[in-house]
């Protein structure tokens, strides 16, 4: 045993997560991209490297010529070193070669911690992307262009990156803030409207843990977003990122050391549900399942409401989300249902107790510990067969 004293400091790192609001941010007229690389460096142009999702590069064939024409117009801020493609969607999170292709471009172009990586597509490219960045040189200079609205609205504003492993989601990844976060509007021209949906769930899920207003903005504007109108989907949007990032910014743990995830509201399952369809039903379609349950099983443990559970069912389905899916009711090996597992997994994935995020209200959330597997088991049963809450099923 030494008798030297132990040393400790505490060291408080400063992090600016900010998110930037544009269409058509490679216009050589605009100016926003240019100047904030410039605002990060001091001297001469910046190395940057673009990573396009395969699916925007389809959807918008213009993009990259824009970009290398903008970066040629801007020289003395942006010194391009490579647009390249990357596949779209899950797929990306789960196959370790496009991660080591990334690692080896950022070698080969020399790609320091002063230079910047940015990554334009969706909430999976963004991720995969990101998490090269973060660990590459043990961090490089990230700009998210998220090109979702589930990107632009949550996944692309947070400080998480992820990459699956053996199936699991998300198994492997950093806590990582980005340089910035660029949300253009005209990304999301070309979106399909199953995807334009998918960012409306995670404004319901984070409004209903946290601003009962702003889930009745969304009721009282739910035809205008069922028909994807421009000015309603900008606005849910903004509000759901601005509500993301101040979750992050003031909840006191913003790289999530504790078991408290009120961001997973409806996420256990939607994970679970995501790997048990083999990534066919998407993430914003799984979270809307997740989320239709976790409702009703706020409702039928007598936590939330039946009116208000009626509410936020109707809303999901007025967006036109599905709120049942059959992989709900897949059973494993052992005949027990698949879809429980989920909780152990998200159990394992908090690392210590589980802690799941329910519902007491619109707009309030309130933690549990353990989950009632009966209840659970009717809750799925009552998605199979919608019949009204309200009227006692
Ligand atoms: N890091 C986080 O905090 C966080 C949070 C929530 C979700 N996520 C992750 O995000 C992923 C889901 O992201 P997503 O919903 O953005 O879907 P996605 O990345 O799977 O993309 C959806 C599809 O749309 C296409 N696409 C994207 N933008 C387009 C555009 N502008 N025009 C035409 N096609 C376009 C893509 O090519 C892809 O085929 C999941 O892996 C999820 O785990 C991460
Ligand atoms: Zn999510």
């Amino acid at each position: 045993m030494s008798n030297l004293p132990n040393i400790e400091h505490s060291i408080a790192i400063p992090y600016q997560l900010r998110v930037l609001f544009t269409e058509n941010a490679f216009d050589s007229r605009n100016l926003l991209f240019s100047n904030l690389i410039r605002s990060g460096s001091n001297q001469g142009a910046s190395r940057v490297i673009f990573y396009i999702d395969e699916g925007v590069a389809a959807a918008q064939p213009q993009l990259a010529r824009n970009i290398a024409s903008y970066c040629a117009v801007h020289g003395e801020t942006l010194d391009l070193r490579g647009i390249h493609l990357l596949p779209a969607g899950e797929a990306i999170k789960n196959e370790t070669d496009y991660l080591k292709g990334i690692y080896a471009e950022i070698e080969a172009q020399k790609i320091c911690r002063h230079s910047y990586i940015v990554a334009i597509g969706g909430g999976a490219l963004l991720d995969t992307v990101g998490f090269a960045a973060a660990t590459a040189h043990r961090g490089i200079r990230l700009v998210r262009f998220p090109s979702t609205t589930l990107g632009q609205g949550d996944a692309g504003v947070g400080v998480k990156n992820g990459f699956n492993f053996r199936g699991k989601k998300n198994f492997v990844g950093a806590f990582a803030p980005p340089f910035a976060v660029v949300n253009d509007f005209s990304l999301l021209d070309t979106l399909p409207e199953k995807h334009l949906r998918n960012g409306y769930i995670e404004a319901i899920k984070v409004a209903l843990i946290r601003d009962r207003d702003f889930f009745e903005w969304i009721e009282a504007n739910a035809k205008a977003l069922a028909a994807f109108d421009t000015a309603a989907m900008r606005e849910i949007i903004h509000r759901s990122a601005q509500h993301h990032v101040a979750h992050i910014a003031t909840s006191g743990d913003p790289f999530e050391t504790g078991s408290v995830r009120p961001l997973d509201f409806g996420h256990w399952a939607a994970h679970k549900l995501e790997q048990l369809s083999g990534f066919r039903i998407s993430h914003g379609e799984a979270v809307a399942i997740g989320i239709a349950l976790d409702t009703i099983y706020s409702e039928r443990m007598g936590l939330l409401d039946p009116h208000s559970a009626q509410r936020i069912l109707d809303l999901i389905r007025k967006l036109g989300f599905e709120t049942y899916a059959p992989e709900l009711e897949l059973e494993n090996d052992l005949g027990q249902n698949a879809t429980l597992a989920g909780l152990e997994e998200f159990r394992e994935h908090l690392g210590g107790e589980l802690t799941i995020t329910l519902l007491s209200a619109i707009g309030k959330r309130l933690e549990i510990h353990e989950m009632d597997t009966k209840t659970i088991l009717q809750s799925i049963s009552d998605l199979r067969l919608p019949v009204s809450i309200e009227l006692g099923r």
